[in-house]
């Protein structure tokens, strides 16, 4: 973990309210694990907003960010050449199994931040089938390939899978990720989502097999899940809940999980989806 004034490389105003940045940060960018995120001093906000990796070069790393607040706006405002406090790189990432070759990644709207990190660091020695969602096309990732903007967007690693789908279905099919999610299941060996809390909630259910007839359910901490939990398919998520210091100092990040009291900021932020109590997670 390292602080450090950054200079801005380029700030892009990429689809409307969301920017892609890069920063001169080459001794964070070397660091850097897929799902790690770093913190951002926004002006004069004592709290320091974090942001997940979104890609690396060797000399600099890039977020992808949606304006949200007074932090963000401050953030989007930001041009070359302007310098930046950050933080980083903090949290635990994705893992990746030994044996797992095919991987599903799962993203909701600006999830896809971390999910394109995963996939250029992954994508050489898996399968990989990117589930993108969003509410129109013009929410959508556009990856170099399908894009006329200039700039550092990473095109779409051969072989990987894209799948779009949009809510008013002006691109891929009509509907939500989670409505396609359970054709894949069969081919994944892990599966990797980043989301709102709405779309984990869904997929959780999704990925719980209905329970066989005449099962009984069990109550787990505060959650009610199958007994036959053990079977399910190993999903991780990258939880966005607020944060106060980001590395582990001041609590305010903790969660309820099937494990006990974790700090998102330093045990996650990404978690097996099971584990958490959905119930008890406030954003
Ligand atoms: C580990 C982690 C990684 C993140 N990665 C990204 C990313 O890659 N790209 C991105 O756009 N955003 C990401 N976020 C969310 C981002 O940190 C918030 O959007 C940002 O802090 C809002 O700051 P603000 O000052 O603009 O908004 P505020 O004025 O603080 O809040 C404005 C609105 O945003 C909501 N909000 C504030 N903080 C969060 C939060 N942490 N999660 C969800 N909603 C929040 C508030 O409830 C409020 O409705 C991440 C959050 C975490 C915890
Ligand atoms: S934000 Fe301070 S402990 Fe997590």
């Amino acid at each position: 973990m390292k602080q450090t004034l950054c200079t801005v490389a380029s700030n892009l105003e990429l689809m409307p309210g969301v920017y892609l940045m890069w920063i001169e940060a080459p001794d964070i960018a070397v660091t850097a694990q897929p799902g790690q995120f770093i913190t951002v001093r926004c002006g004069d906000f004592t709290l320091r907003r974090p942001f997940s990796v979104h890609q690396i070069s060797s000399q600099e790393l890039a977020l992808l960010f949606k304006v949200a607040g007074k932090g963000t706006l401050w953030l989007s405002q930001q041009k070359k050449g302007d310098r930046i406090d950050i933080l980083g790189p903090l949290g635990k990432g994705f893992t990746i199994e030994p044996k797992a070759r095919n991987l599903l990644l799962v993203a909701g709207g600006i999830g896809i931040a971390p999910l394109v990190f995963l996939m250029q660091h992954a994508s050489s020695q898996h399968q990989i089938t990117l589930i993108h969602g969003a509410s129109a096309a013009a929410q959508l990732y556009p990856f170099s390939s399908t894009s006329r903007k200039p700039s550092k967007l990473p095109p779409l690693p051969n072989g990987v899978q894209y799948i779009p789908i949009t809510e008013d279905g002006s691109m891929g099919q009509k509907g939500k990720v989670t409505d396609i999610l359970p054709d894949f299941l069969n081919w994944a060996d892990q599966i990797y989502a980043c989301g709102p809390v709405d779309m984990y909630k869904a997929m959780a259910l999704s990925l719980n097999p209905s329970p066989l007839k005449g099962e009984e359910k069990t109550i787990v901490g505060e959650g009610l899940v199958p007994s036959h939990n053990l079977k399910l398919k190993k999903c991780q998520v990258s939880l966005e809940v607020r944060m106060g210091c980001g590395f582990g100092a001041c609590y305010s990040c903790t969660i309820k999980t099937r494990k006990g009291l974790k700090r998102v900021c330093r045990d996650g932020p990404v978690f097996e989806l099971d584990d958490i109590i959905w119930q008890e997670v406030k954003i």
